[in-house]
């Protein structure tokens, strides 16, 4: 199993360039199952994720082209398979984003449902209750649902989502683009990768109106084009660099970066007294100079501050001075980095599965850690950073599903840091 080491080296110093948004492109590739034409990704980061995309989109009988560097280019001329694969779907619960794309152009979907780790405790509950209130009828089976729609099609209809799911959101966006009639979702997601779908859909002939706001109007169309399109940076890899810089009291250029999407981040570092500043170049972080104090955070929907940098953020608070209090109110259970920080000498107390509070003006303690999920693998390696002793973090498979390039572009900045491949 390949592990991440990391030792000590200092304050990063230098310039990152952000990759495309891991959770704007597993969708847009999911939307190009809506035509029979070709659609130009641009942009793309090379992600274990966005080959687990690519895998889905093959299985339905698209053909895929990669020679270009970031650039995939999908045509799925006929739909061969309404399955989606079970080993494919085991990999990635983004997989379900292809139920609305394939809903509405191939009237059918069956999804496994294998439950457990496979997905977690995140329900589909709400994506469900769209595709329904579409006119779909729904199979819920012990291992898997199958979705399907008479030969009438879907018809539009007035969906609310009683929380602003960012996955339900873009699978009724997706699958209402070929509805008849007029779609409106209420209490919808708000997120940047919510507008990167809409963009790409109206580029492919659909007509979505107020993507960004929490009422979306979707005119259903009778057919979608090809079209081409570039992803927006990736606002949590852009996070995790700006934490990068205040743990480390460095100071980094982020390049490509859009400070409009990480304003949360960007206020909770000032609070904390690291200097951000949005430049023309960049976000520059600098946390070179002065003591940082400890702040609370509390996670929402955008434009709340990220479930995503909750674990990286809470890395950071355990090195400034004083207490810190951090609730989590998007994920049930997402404090499974606790143990992991704990390990290395953060003293974080939970409280129940939504808060936590962390003491501050720890000096972390080198440690072998597990990257138990994507962002709690990066928050360990930022601890690492500026742990004393080797910090050693297994399990970074999770990692690598969703950031490009992780270790190359922190040894750029000047990390101690090294992937290690054992039996
Ligand atoms: C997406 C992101 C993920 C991010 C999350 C919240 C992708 C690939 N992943 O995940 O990185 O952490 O948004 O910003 O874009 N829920 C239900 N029923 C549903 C669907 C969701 O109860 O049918 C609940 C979930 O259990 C969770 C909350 O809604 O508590 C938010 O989930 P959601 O916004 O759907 O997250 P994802 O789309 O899975």
């Amino acid at each position: 199993m390949a592990k991440i080491l990391v030792n000590n080296n200092g304050p990063l110093f230098g310039e990152v360039k952000i990759s495309g948004a891991k959770n704007a492109v597993l969708p847009l590739l999911a939307a190009t199952l809506l035509t029979d034409e070709t659609c130009v990704i641009e942009g793309a980061p090379d992600l274990v994720d966005v080959e687990v995309m690519k895998k889905m989109l093959l299985n339905y009988g698209a053909s895929i082209d990669t020679s270009e560097e970031g650039v995939i280019k999908v045509t799925a001329e006929e739909i061969a398979s309404v399955e989606a694969d079970p080993e494919v779907v085991q990999e990635m619960r983004a997989s379900i984003f292809t139920m609305g794309p394939m809903l509405a152009r191939a009237g059918k979907v069956v999804m496994p449902m294998p439950g457990g780790c496979t997905i977690g405790k995140r329900p589909i509950d709400l994506h469900l209750k769209g595709f329904r209130a579409l006119g779909a009828e729904i199979v819920e089976e012990d291992d898997k649902v199958i979705v399907s729609v008479g030969p009438e099609g879907l018809v539009g209809d007035a969906i609310y989502l009683d929380f602003p799911s960012v996955g339900a959101t873009e699978n009724i966006l997706m699958a209402a683009t070929l509805a008849r009639g007029t779609t409106i979702i209420e209490n919808a997601a708000k997120e940047p990768e919510i507008i990167d779908l809409a963009n790409l859909l109206n580029k492919m002939g659909a007509r979505i109106k107020s993507a960004g706001t929490d009422m979306i109007r979707i005119e259903g169309v009778e057919k979608l084009t090809g079209c081409i399109h570039g992803v927006i940076p990736d606002r949590i890899e852009t996070g995790t660099f700006m934490l990068a810089a205040a743990i480390t009291r460095g100071r980094l250029l982020i390049k490509n970066g859009l400070p409009g999407h990480v304003r949360p981040i960007i206020s909770k570092l000032k609070e904390c007294g690291v200097f951000v500043d949005a430049t023309p170049e960049g976000i520059l972080v600098d946390a070179t100079e002065g003591e940082l104090v400890a702040t609370d955070i509390k996670t929402l929907p955008y434009p709340g501050f990220p479930t995503d940098i909750q674990s990286p953020f809470m890395a950071f608070l355990t090195t400034v001075k004083g207490e810190s209090v951090v609730r989590e109110t998007v994920f049930e259970n997402r404090f499974m980095h606790v143990v992991e920080l704990n390990r290395m000498g953060a003293g974080i107390t939970t409280w129940n599965s939504s808060e936590a509070t962390v003491p501050g003006g720890k000096k972390l303690r080198g440690a072998k850690v597990r990257a138990t999920d994507l962002r709690a693998g990066a928050a360990m390696v930022l601890a690492g950073l500026v742990a004393d002793g080797m910090t050693e973090v297994s399990e970074i498979y999770h990692i690598e599903r969703g950031y490009e390039n992780f270790v190359g572009k922190f040894k750029a900045i000047g990390a101690d840091i090294m992937k290690i491949d054992e039996d």
